[in-house]
C-alpha cells in the first residue's frame, strides 16, 4: 500500500501514525516534539530544505517498513498511563541520568584540550549544555515527584474507583503547561547547539574525546525529542482528558 504524503500534513501526525518516519525528521534536524504541530511545508522551509526531498525521504521510510505503524509507539495511545509513565521514567529519564553526568565530564575536558583552536564554538557548547543540564535535572524531578504520581493516581481513580487524588496545583493543565514550556525551552537549546556546531560537524583535528562529546550530544538530542514527543503528544493530552472526566 502506498501512503501519499503532502505538504499540508503535520509533522506530529506523521510521527504519531508512522513512528518509522522519526529518523527522517532527525536526519533533517526537524524538531517533531515541540514544533510537531507544523506542516511539512513549514518545517522544510525553516530548515532550508526542499519539500519534495523531504517527502521522498518520508515515502522511502514508509515503503521500507510499512507495517511498523501498528507497533511500538502506536500502542501508547491506548496503553494504561501508568505503563507509559513507567516507560518514560525507565527509558528516557534513566537515559538522561547517565548521559548528563557523562557530558558534564566530557564538555569541560574537550574545551580544555581544544579551546585554543575551537574556543568560540566550545565555549558556546559549554554554556548551552550547562543551561540545559540545570533545567532538565529539575524538570525530571518535578515530573517524577509531582506530576506523574498525580496522573497515575487520577487514572486509578477513573479506572478502579480509587480515591480521587488531591491536586495542590488545581487542574493538571497547570503543571502540564509549565512542563510544556520547559520542553520548548529545551528544544530551543538543542536547536541552538545544532546551529553553533554546524550540525555537529567535527573539525579535522578532533580527538576521540571531541568525537565522543558530539556523538553523546546527538544521542541526547534524539532521545530528548522522542521523550518530549511521548509527553507532549501522547501522555499530556490523555492525562488532561482523564483529569477532566
Ligand atoms: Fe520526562
Ligand atoms: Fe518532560
Amino acid at each position: 500500500m502506498t501512503i501519499h504524503i503532502d505538504g499540508k500534513m503535520t509533522v506530529r501526525d506523521l510521527v504519531g501514525r508512522y513512528p518509522q518516519t522519526r529518523p527522517v525528521f532527525e536526519k533533517h534536524g526537524i524538531d517533531y516534539c515541540c514544533g510537531g504541530g507544523k506542516s511539512l511545508s513549514e518545517a522544510s522551509g525553516e530548515r532550508d530544505l526542499k519539500l519534495p526531498a523531504l517527502v521522498s525521504d518520508l515515502e522511502e521510510a514508509l515503503q521500507a517498513s510499512p507495517g511498523e505503524a501498528k507497533t511500538t509507539e502506536k500502542e501508547w495511545y491506548a496503553a494504561p498511563l501508568v505503563e507509559l509513565v513507567r516507560h518514560i521514567v525507565d527509558v528516557h529519564h534513566g537515559y538522561m541520568k547517565t548521559a548528563l553526568p557523562r557530558l558534564r565530564s566530557l564538555v569541560p575536558t574537550v574545551l580544555k584540550a581544544h579551546g585554543a583552536h575551537h574556543g568560540d564554538v566550545l565555549r558556546q557548547v559549554q554554556e548551552l549544555f550547562s543551561a540545559l543540564d540545570t533545567e532538565i535535572s529539575s524538570h525530571l524531578m518535578k515530573e517524577e515527584q509531582v506530576l506523574f504520581p498525580y496522573i497515575v493516581a487520577v487514572e486509578a481513580h477513573v479506572r478502579d474507583g480509587a480515591p480521587r487524588p488531591r491536586a495542590p496545583f488545581g487542574s493538571a493543565r497547570n503543571p502540564i503547561r509549565q512542563m510544556e514550556h520547559e520542553h520548548d525551552s529545551a528544544g530551543e537549546v538543542l536547536a541552538k547547539l545544532r546551529e553553533v556546531t554546524r550540525d555537529y560537524a567535527l573539525p579535522t583535528d578532533a580527538c576521540p574525546t571531541f568525537t565522543a562529546m558530539y556523538e553523546e550530544l546527538q544521542r541526547m538530542e534524539a532521545d530528548l525529542h522522542q521523550h518530549i514527543h511521548l509527553e507532549n503528544n501522547i501522555l499530556f493530552p490523555r492525562a488532561i482528558e482523564l483529569d477532566g472526566s
